[in-house]
């Protein structure tokens, strides 16, 4: 048999691209007195998704999910979960059967264990007090890494602990989609780093995830797709490997400050030109701990794929030679403040003021 042959089939549809919508919104909103909370929001979550939904405080992430769990109710929109209309109280009460949520801050009894909590956080939700409930109980702590501890009463938990139990009571009616508000909130990096362990492991086991978090770094870590949100209002909505890939880029240091706004006065003429994987150039600080050219201003061209040999000849072209130029992966921070509008990656007012004047090459 040849090679070729042993090589599996392609699929027809490229994975994901057919899954089923397990949640979709149309125009949701909320306000609260004269506050919007939430604006005209459209998400779309599929089966297997760990999908974040991402933003700055108060800019509606917690809104939302109560609005999907029927906490709240939205003031317009609609919600479709499992393809259930959540609007008619019969059809809600089918699709809340199928999600497990950590929106509110679960409460446990300190002087009970997991499993005394979870049994009796089972048996309050109607499972019967027998050994099924207990096998299940048993299974959900040994799913969240806790079945060691059993002995141990809640209080004697760490903090990371107490928010896998949390998980693991989420897990009891084995939901078909996780909904978790702020899951890594107060715990240190190891707690953390074990609830996105439990995360990547729910999505493998086949529970569709949405989480709200407001930290960018754990967002690009943990989920799939994402949703960000400013001020209720939807920014952008995709996956997070073509939300990265559009904020790759190059980044230009200069021995001689003076070639800064020659540099990137030659890029911007080039864009105009007709280079079009060339989207933005802009000046930056660099990383702490990084090199610092003379002036303090690096130069960054926002590109899509890897251009830096063209960047570099296009410079040598017009005289102008960098001292620094390396790659820069995508990280949801750069996606993140060049979409809010944080231009320049000027971030730090005082320091802005001392950035050279950014040429406005060709557009007059
Ligand atoms: N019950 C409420 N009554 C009045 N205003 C509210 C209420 N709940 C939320 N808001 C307001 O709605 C906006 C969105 O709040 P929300 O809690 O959804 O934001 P968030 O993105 O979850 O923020 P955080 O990251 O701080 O958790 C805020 O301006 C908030 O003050
Ligand atoms: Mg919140």
């Amino acid at each position: 048999m040849s090679a070729t042959e042993e090589t599996p089939p392609i699929p027809e549809t490229p994975p994901g691209a057919a899954r089923e919508v397990v949640l979709r919104t149309e125009g949701l909103t909320k306000r609260y007195g004269v506050r919007t909370a939430v604006n005209n929001l459209a998400l779309e979550v599929r089966r297997g998704d760990v999908f974040g939904l991402l933003g700055p405080n108060g800019s509606g992430k917690t809104t939302t999910l109560r609005m999907l769990l029927g906490l709240v109710w939205p003031l317009a929109g609609s919600i479709s979960l499992f393809g259930e209309n959540m609007a008619s109280t019969a059809s809600r009460r089918a699709a809340l059967k199928r999600i497990g949520a950590i929106v509110e801050q679960p409460s446990f009894y300190p002087f009970l264990t997991g499993p005394e909590n979870l049994h009796g956080i089972a048996t309050f939700a109607g499972m019967p007090d027998n050994a099924t409930t207990r096998a299940r109980v048993s299974a959900v702590l040994e799913q969240v890494g806790l079945a060691e501890r059993d002995k141990d009463s809640y209080r004697k938990y760490s903090l990371g602990m107490k928010q896998r139990l949390g998980i693991a009571a989420a897990l009891l009616n084995s939901p078909d989609m996780m909904i978790l508000d702020e899951p890594t909130n107060g715990l240190d990096p190891a707690g953390m780093v074990e609830v996105r362990a439990l995360i990547g492991q729910l999505a493998t086991s086949g529970v569709t995830v949405m989480l709200a978090s407001h930290l960018l770094h754990e967002v690009q870590q943990v989920c799939t797709r994402v949703a960000i949100l400013k001020e209720g209002n939807l920014l952008a909505q995709g996956a997070v490997s073509d939300l990265l890939a559009t904020s790759s880029g190059v980044v230009i240091g200069f021995a001689d400050a003076e070639q800064l706004p020659r540099a990137a006065g030659a890029l911007l003429q080039a864009r105009d030109a007709g280079a079009v994987w060339l989207r933005d150039v802009r000046y930056v600080l660099p990383e702490p701990g990084a090199w610092t050219p003379p002036g303090g201003w690096l130069l960054r061209v926002d590109a899509s794929g890897d251009h830096s040999g063209e960047i570099n000849a296009l410079l040598a072209g017009q005289g102008i030679y960098a001292a620094e130029l390396r790659r820069s992966e995508g990280n949801l921070e750069q996606y993140f403040l060049a979409l809010t509008g944080a231009t320049n990656g000027m971030t730090a007012p005082a320091s802005a003021a001392a950035a050279p004047a950014m040429p406005q090459g060709g557009q007059a």
